[in-house]
Order: structure tokens, then sequence, then C-alpha cells
């Protein structure tokens, strides 16, 4: 493709037994929700989900309990809208494709549920997109509705610049600099795709661990048998 490659960012998550940043996944699920969820749906993922991870279990609950969330047929066949649950899914902000595309410009805000394990480049790339917008170079005919980034695979694209400095507060007190914004988002995203993250590098520690004892002990025991016939 002829879009540019996404820098490679200095992750804090990158070491090969490294967690994710959970105060990062809190701030960037702030960021999701005032800025990015009203076009992209993330429908995969449950307030449930954020328990032990970004909040507690009575935060998360609060966190469903302002979202309005469709449920129904009641007895009457009817449709309505009512305060969410743990269990419940983050609300999709527009009924169906046809809505979301009608409300920009005909381009599809895809559902960021999975979206760095979907693109190349992963969180590199999300923040790249995020932090990339230039004026077009010449020669580059826009269409209505549409922006320049060189990341974006064409480089014209459907969506405007989401995120500048002071674009919003956290509730952390962290200052919400452009670039923290995108990082944060970025590490928010990547957990969504990648749930099980720490639980793998967990796993790789118990394993490095149990396999240290199982050597020291086969070392130990060879020693002993065979020492008789030195
Ligand atoms: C596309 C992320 C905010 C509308 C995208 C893509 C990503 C993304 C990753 C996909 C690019 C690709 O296909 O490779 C985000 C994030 C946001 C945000 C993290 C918040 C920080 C918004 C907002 C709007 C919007 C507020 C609407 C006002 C769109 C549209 C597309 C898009 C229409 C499709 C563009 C195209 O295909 O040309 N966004 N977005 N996004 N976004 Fe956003």
């Amino acid at each position: 493709s002829d879009n540019v490659h996404s820098p490679h960012q200095n992750w804090s998550h990158n070491g090969l037994i490294s967690s994710l940043d959970h105060a990062s996944i809190r701030r960037g699920y702030e960021v999701y929700k005032q800025v990015c969820a009203a076009c992209h749906s993330m429908q995969y993922i449950a307030y449930r989900n954020l328990v032990g991870v970004s909040h507690t279990e009575a935060e998360a609950k609060a966190e469903a309990e302002e979202a309005q969330i469709k449920d129904g047929p009641n007895d009457l066949g009817e449709y309505f809208m009512r305060p969410g649950k743990l269990s419940d899914y983050f609300p999709s902000p527009y009924p169906n494709e046809e809505a979301a595309r009608a409300a920009n410009n005909g381009a599809y805000p895809p559902d960021l549920s999975w979206i760095v394990s979907a693109r190349k480049g992963g969180e590199d790339y999300i923040f790249a997109l995020l932090t990339g917008y230039v004026d077009p170079p010449a020669g580059i005919n826009l269409r209505e509705g549409q922006y320049y980034n060189p990341y974006f695979p064409g480089g014209a694209i459907g969506m405007a610049q989401a995120l500048y400095n002071e674009a919003m507060e956290y509730s952390d007190g962290t200052p919400a600099t452009a670039s923290q914004l995108a990082k944060d988002v970025s590490v928010f995203l990547k957990w969504a795709s990648e749930p099980e993250h720490d639980v793998r590098k967990r796993m790789l520690i118990k394993a490095a661990g149990i396999f240290t004892i199982l050597a020291a002990l086969t070392y130990y025991i060879k020693r002993h048998k065979w020492s008789a016939l030195k």
C-alpha cells in the first residue's frame, strides 16, 4: 500500500514480561467515551470487562448506569431505553451502518473493539493516525468531508482530526495534550483487542519459574544418583 509506515513507539507494555499500563487504559476509556464514542461503536466490549482492569466493580456499574441501553421487546412488543448494567455492551452511536454513513459523508466509522488487531501496525498505527493529520500535499484533491492523513491508506480519510490539546479533561488530572490523549486511547484499544495480554505474560513468568525449579531439581537428582560412580 502507499501509506506511510507508522513509527514504532516505546510502549511501556513492549517488554517480554511487561503488563499494560492500567492507569493509561483507564484514561483511554475516558477518551473513547468522551470523544470517539460519538461516532465509533465498541459493541463487543461490556462494562463488566472494565472490572479489575481499569475500574472497580462499583465504578464500572456507575459507568454502565450513565449509559442508555436499548432493550425490549416488552410484553407490549415495545423497545425502550433503560440505564445500563454491568452485563451490557457499550452502546453504539448509530442504529445501523446506513445511519453511520449518512452522518459521516458516506464514510463508515469502524467498530473499535478489535481495531488494534485488525490493522497493520496495531497500536503504533492508531497513535500515528490520531496525531498524523496534516494539510494535503499539492495536487491531492479531497472530496467533501475528507481530510488528509498520510498514515491512512490512500491519504484521504473521512474522519476529521479528533484529538487536540485540552480537548477534554482527565479525572486523574493528567495534562490532556493531544499526544497524551492519543497514547492513552491507543493503550485502551490495545487492551480491548487483546484482553489476555497480561494473563499471557503472567503465564510466561510462571512457566519460567516452574522450569527453573524443574531444571534445578533434575540437576540435583542427576548429581545425587550418579555420585557413587565418580
Ligand atoms: C475511521 C479511530 C474519533 C469518524 C477511524 C479508524 C480508526 C479511528 C482507527 C480506522 C482507520 C482505518 O480504517 O484504518 C478513532 C478514535 C477516535 C475517533 C480512536 C477518538 C479518539 C472519531 C470521531 C468521528 C470519527 C469523533 C466522527 C466525528 C470516523 C470515520 C471513519 C473513521 C467516518 C472512516 C474513515 C474512512 O474510512 O475514510 N477512526 N476515531 N472518528 N472514524 Fe474515527
